[in-house]
């Protein structure tokens, strides 16, 4: 298995296989990006192609190799991820026992639902029990490839039909339980959904990762829809309904139509309008809004005409500025939502669909149609509430059109609204800074410093040379971190061995668990301090100055040793000196 997973790494390269998925630019050796797994202004994500790996240094501090960052993009297990580039490689797997539990369930999961879906089908499809269904879909204008396609299907109105439908398929009832299909009562499972027409949810793989089911019977007093629950596959938060027919186009035309519901995504899917995906629901969160961003770059918001989808827009339009999409609105005034739109007058919502407005026009107009411009109290409520908007916009074009569109449909000057914006960024900003400051431990320069030298050392093409310069300064016990002593132990044998520094033949022989220490180290340098170029020296006599004043309040605090302290205090000012003629 190693070898294998060795092979692959050989055959993808780290630098390409990253930068398909993100922008890389190189700075010396490595090569450096925002950091796609959380949101920053500033690069911290680095790649280094010499040893294949990358590394996090901003919050997510994370690192790897290509496998563990397909296993974060794509958010699967390492099974997963080793599967899809060994393919990518080209290379077949051995069959091997390998162990990967998690992996094992989340297969028998997308198993079940598979079966679960087939049978929802063929019983609206094929059997009596699935007519009225059938007729409600038909009287909802979906059409019968459509049924097909989406894979539609109907749950009879009874306890257990699927529950024992998937025994007899050999399921067993904790893997039912855990599918979300079936729900346990008092006397063992029973069926979640029951006497409704049931939509699969897909995720962007084509694998059935949970249901919706709808009631028929308007008159009946139940939720009108349910979902499944959450389980090891259904996270609501991060799945889009139809992402798996929309994906396609999405890509094609760097945009995407977020609708809220499963009829609004089908009709306009039926009409030709195919990157159209629904939230279910209102709250756009920032798991889907991050899924769409690997896809395009424009959002189209074609949410309710009602109070909640206007919410839902305002909602989103604090989300997507740490994304960077072009985001409008479609509004619809002759219908509640796309799918009756559709019905009601297929010319007139197509061009609607033409027309979208960017969402902070929207929201400006709304603010208009909200207070009164004629009053002075409504012209401050306006101004406080887009100015709102305003500070935390991203892009110095946008925040600039809108502060001077703001002042102008007030009739105000564009200062006022300049210090306007001013008070609210200090107001915000106390409010927001206090406990990110307290949360966020500072790394000690201490450890900055030796994880800089170590960096710098083994990033130098000249390791050697550097190293026997630093030797005369460093001792192995000034380092802090015990990890780093060892590796500056092993730096120092390997210097009496070798010619030359080859960094793979140093990698091999450092112990397994000092490697993931290793990697970060390694990195380090690429991300801090790049710009200043310390003279390394000065950094190593740094480090000797922390570890004496440390050694020294050691001491005394312990009140022992005064001869030692003495000589301690001595070497100190040696060090000063140097360091201020550096
Ligand atoms: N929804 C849900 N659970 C509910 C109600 C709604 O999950 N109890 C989701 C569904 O995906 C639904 C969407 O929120 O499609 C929007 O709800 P709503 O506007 O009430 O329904 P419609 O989409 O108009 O549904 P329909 O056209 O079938 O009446
Ligand atoms: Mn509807």
């Amino acid at each position: 298995m190693n070898t294998q997973i060795e092979e692959i790494k050989r055959k993808i390269d780290i630098v390409e296989f990253i930068g398909s998925y993100i922008n890389l630019k190189k700075t010396g050796r490595n090569f450096k990006a925002l950091c796609p797994f959380h949101q920053e202004k500033t690069p911290s994500f680095i790649v280094s192609p010499d040893r294949q790996i990358w590394h996090c240094f901003g919050a997510c501090s994370e690192g790897g190799d290509i496998f563990k960052f397909l296993m974060k993009w794509e958010n699967v297990t390492f099974f997963e991820a080793l599967t899809s580039l060994a393919k990518k490689a080209g290379i077949k797997l051995e069959k091997i026992g390998f162990e990967d539990k998690e992996w094992d369930k989340k297969q028998k999961i997308i198993e079940i639902n598979h079966f679960a879906t087939q049978f929802f089908h063929y019983l609206l499809r094929r059997n009596r029990c699935g007519i009225n269904a059938l007729e409600y879909l038909k009287k909802r204008g979906v059409k019968s490839n459509i049924i097909d396609e989406f894979q539609l299907g109907y749950a009879p109105n009874s306890w257990r039909t699927l529950t024992s439908f998937l025994k007899k398929r050999g399921f067993s009832s904790d893997l039912i339980l855990e599918s979300g299909l079936a729900i346990k009562g008092v006397h063992g499972l029973y069926d979640r959904f029951r006497g409704r027409l049931i939509f699969p949810i897909k995720n962007i793989r084509d694998q059935v990762i949970g249901f919706s089911g709808r009631l028929l019977d308007e008159n009946i007093k139940e939720a009108k829809y349910i979902n499944s629950p959450e389980t090891f596959i259904y996270h609501k938060r991060e799945s889009l309904f139809g992402i798996d027919k929309a994906k396609e186009t999405i890509r094609k035309t760097n945009k995407v139509f977020l609708v809220e519901g499963e009829f609004d995504m089908i009709s306009c899917y039926q009409i030709g309008l195919k990157n159209v995906v629904a939230v279910k629901g209102t709250a756009v969160t920032k798991e889907q809004l991050f899924l769409i961003k690997r896809m395009a770059e424009r959002i189209n918001l074609f949410l309710d005409a009602d109070q909640a989808g206007e919410e839902a827009i305002k909602k989103v339009a604090s989300e997507i500025e740490m994304f960077d999409f072009e985001t409008k609105v479609i509004t619809i005034d002759f219908a509640k939502d796309p799918d009756e739109a559709i019905k009601k007058d297929i010319n007139r919502f197509k061009q609607i669909v033409k027309k979208p407005i960017p969402i902070y026009d929207f929201i400006l107009n709304g603010l208009l149609k909200k207070y009164s411009i004629k009053d002075p109290f409504g012209k401050k409520r306006i101004a406080e509430e887009m100015v709102n908007y305003l500070i935390e916009m991203k892009n110095p074009v946008i925040e600039s059109y809108y502060s001077k569109k703001l002042a102008e449909v007030l009739d105000l000057e564009i200062k006022t609204i300049e210090s306007l914006k001013r008070k609210m960024r200090f107001l915000n900003q106390k409010r927001i800074l206090t406990p990110i400051v307290s949360k966020k431990k500072k790394e000690e320069r201490r450890v900055i410093l030796e994880k800089y030298l170590l960096s710098y050392l083994f990033q130098s093409k000249i390791s050697f040379k550097i190293f026997d310069r630093l030797k005369k300064i460093i001792e192995k016990k000034y380092f802090s971190v015990p990890a780093f002593q060892k590796i500056w132990q092993i730096f120092f044998d390997f210097r009496q061995l070798k010619e030359d520094f080859i960094l793979d033949d140093f990698v091999k022989i450092l112990p397994s668990e000092i490697k993931p220490v290793f990697d970060e180290l390694y990195l380090f340098s690429s991300h801090y301090l790049v710009e200043e170029k310390e003279k390394i020296e000065k950094v190593a006599y740094e480090i000797k100055k922390d570890y004496l004043k440390n050694e020294i309040s050691q001491r005394l605090k312990n009140e022992i040793d005064d001869e030692t302290i003495r000589q301690l205090n001595k070497e100190l000012t040696e060090v000063e000196k140097t360091i201020n003629l550096l």
